[in-house]
């Protein structure tokens, strides 16, 4: 009797140490939860193997490591991730995030930490030369994306050609497909994906009256301790060279200034 009771005694602590164990781990306030949406390469991408590479993935680790912060950059969808970061699920959200009016009334974001424009995807045999002469055909873009917000602009909101989807790489198989005309979407992707797609087939049009944009991380509103060392730390490594390092890691040239 009195060894069971010692049996169960030891159980109970055991399955209870094992339990705060495991409730710390997962709630542990130091690791600072960074949200991205990893089909975004050169960026951000998944591997195989669930690890996310990319120029944000390094650069984020480079400017943790400078201010010596605990982070898990974590891949979600999209409109989750944005969705996280502004309820306070995430602390920060890190994605190629052009830093727009209407996403400053809801995040607060570090400063810009790249240059980035809008351009447009087509297929070589393609006549397009604008933006304005797409009109009519079946575009594609990122939803929720600066990319879906140029083509608003200009064909209006309701437009019938335009197609939403998930994911940049949905999109760029669609045009493979002949399923769209064109899609439209940051210039470093675009890169990427000419690269990929093969020599030939594929051409790039820029349009002059697309606005320039500037990447930033955005910060769950109102954390200004957080805010403050990720610009500390981005200041840093564009200090140190580091920043330069891993843009001739991604883009092979220097970043223009
Ligand atoms: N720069 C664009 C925007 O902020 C597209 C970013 C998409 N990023 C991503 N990781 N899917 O709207």
């Amino acid at each position: 009797m009195k060894k069971w009771l010692g049996m169960l005694l030891a159980s109970v602590v055991a399955v209870s140490f094992v339990l705060t164990g495991c409730t710390n781990k997962n709630t542990d306030n130091s690791v600072i939860q960074i949200g991205t949406n990893a089909e975004f390469p050169p960026f951000e991408k998944l591997e195989g193997d669930g690890k996310i590479t990319g120029f944000d993935a390094d650069l984020i680790q480079a400017i943790a490591k400078e201010e010596n912060l605990k982070i898990n950059f974590k891949h979600y969808g999209w409109d989750q991730m944005l969705d996280g970061v502004s309820r306070g699920k995430l602390d920060a959200g890190m994605a190629a995030i052009t830093i727009t009016p209407d996403r400053k009334k809801k995040y607060d974001f570090s400063i810009p930490y790249f240059d980035a424009k809008q351009l447009i995807l087509v297929p070589t045999s393609s006549h397009v030369s604008s933006l304005k002469q797409l009109n009519g055909k079946r575009i594609g873009v990122q939803t929720a994306t600066t990319g879906e917000q140029v083509v608003q602009e200009m064909f209006g909101k309701t437009y019938s050609g335009l197609k939403g989807y998930d994911d940049i790489p949905s999109a760029v198989h669609d045009l493979e497909l002949g399923r769209l005309d064109a899609v439209v979407v940051d210039n470093a992707v675009i890169m990427e994906y000419i690269k990929k797609l093969g020599q030939g087939k594929y051409k790039i049009v820029e349009d002059p009256s697309i606005k320039t944009e500037q990447y930033g991380i955005a910060v769950h509103k109102g954390n200004q301790a957080l805010l403050q060392k990720l610009n500390d730390g981005l200041k840093k490594v564009k200090a140190n060279g580091t920043y330069d390092k891993i843009y001739q890691k991604y883009f092979g040239t220097e970043p223009q200034q």
